[in-house]
C-alpha cells in the first residue's frame, strides 16, 4: 500500500502564472514536442541558428579530398559543430556513440557522379533513423531536374514518415549543371520544399536577392557551403547569408579542406552565433590557425 502524502500544506502558487517556454524557430510553432526538441538539437535555442558540418559527400562522390579518413579529419572536429550532416554508413562506422550533438542524416541517394544525380531514391528507412537517434533526415530535391517529381516524392514520403516519429526533414535544393543558380530559381526551389512539408531547407547563397529567398521561405533556410574558397571569402559568404536571413550554415569543403579546419569552423561559429564581422572572424581564424590558442 502506498504511503500517504502527509507533508502538510501544499504549494500551488495560484498567483503565479505557469511559465511556458517557447522555441522560436521559424515555422515550428505547431510541431509536436519531439520534433521541436530535435530541431532544438540542431538550431541553438540561444541564437536560433546552426553551424552544421557537412561530410556526406561520399554517398555520390566516394572519398572526396579531405574525407579520405573520417576518423582522422571529422571526428576531432565534431564537437565544434551544432550538428553533423552525414550518411548512415559514416555514423555507424565512425562516429563515437558518446557523441551528443545534432545529427542530420542523408536519406536519399542512388546515382553516383557517373550518372544523372537527380535519379535518387529514399536511402534510409525512418524506423532506422529513429533507431540511430537522428535529429533530422536530409533529402536532395531537384526542382527543374530530369527526375524532379521523383525527388519531390522522396521528400514528401520522408515528411510523412518523419511526422510519425517526430523527425524533421531537411530539403536540400540541388542545382543541376543546366539550371541557373539565381534568387528566382532558389526562391522557387526552397518554397516548394517548405510548402510540401520540409521543416528546414538548405540552399546556396547568391549575391543578388538572397534576402528574398529567405523571406519567401516559411521555414529556416540554411546556407550550403559549396566548393572551397579562400577562408575570408567563405566567411564573408556566411556572414552575408546570416545577415540576409539564413538561420545558419551547412558547410563541408570550406571547413574540412581548409588548412586549419578547427580554426575555420570556430570562425564560422563566431559569425553565425555572435554576428561577428568577416574581419573579426578571419582574425580569429588566423590566430587559431597559428596555434596561439588551442581550438
Ligand atoms: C550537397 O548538397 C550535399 O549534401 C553535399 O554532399 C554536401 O553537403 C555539400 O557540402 P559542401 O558543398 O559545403 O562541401
Amino acid at each position: 500500500m502506498p504511503e500517504t502524502d502527509a507533508q502538510g500544506e501544499k504549494s500551488f502558487y495560484p498567483d503565479l502564472p505557469v511559465k511556458t517556454e517557447r522555441f522560436d524557430l521559424k515555422g515550428a510553432g505547431a510541431y509536436d514536442w519531439g520534433m521541436q526538441n530535435r530541431l532544438a538539437r540542431i538550431f541553438s535555442p540561444a541564437s536560433g541558428r546552426t553551424v552544421m558540418l557537412a561530410f556526406d559527400h561520399g554517398y555520390f562522390q566516394g572519398p572526396t579530398t579531405g574525407l579520405e579518413r573520417l576518423d582522422l579529419s571529422i571526428v576531432p572536429l565534431a564537437h565544434h559543430a551544432d550538428a553533423l550532416m552525414l550518411t548512415r554508413g559514416a555514423l555507424r562506422s565512425t562516429i563515437p556513440t558518446t557523441y551528443t550533438g545534432g545529427i542530420v542524416m542523408r536519406a536519399s541517394g542512388g546515382p553516383s557522379i557517373l550518372k544523372d544525380l537527380s535519379n535518387e531514391r529514399i536511402a534510409v528507412d525512418m524506423e532506422d533513423a529513429a533507431r540511430m537517434n537522428v535529429h533530422a533526415v536530409a533529402v536532395q530535391v531537384y526542382v527543374g531536374g530530369e527526375h524532379e517529381t521523383q525527388s519531390v516524392e522522396n521528400m514528401t514520403r520522408l515528411v510523412d514518415a518523419g511526422y510519425r516519429y517526430g523527425i524533421p526533414v531537411l530539403g536540400v535544393t540541388a542545382v543541376g549543371r543546366e539550371l541557373t543558380r539565381d534568387a528566382r530559381y532558389l526562391g522557387l526551389a526552397t518554397r516548394i520544399c517548405a510548402e510540401l512539408g520540409a521543416q528546414f531547407v538548405k540552399t546556396y547563397y547568391v549575391e543578388e536577392g538572397f534576402d528574398s529567398v529567405t523571406a519567401g521561405c516559411p521555414v529556416p533556410v540554411v546556407m550550403a557551403g559549396g566548393k572551397k574558397q579562400p577562408e575570408l571569402d567563405a566567411l564573408t559568404m556566411a556572414y552575408r547569408a546570416v545577415q540576409e536571413g539564413a538561420a545558419g550554415v551547412d558547410m563541408g569543403r570550406n571547413i574540412f579542406q581548409s588548412e586549419a579546419p578547427a580554426a575555420m569552423i570556430s570562425a564560422v561559429r563566431k559569425i553565425v552565433h555572435e554576428d561577428a564581422s568577416p574581419a573579426e572572424a578571419y582574425e580569429l581564424y588566423q590566430e587559431l590557425a597559428r596555434g596561439r590558442t588551442l581550438a
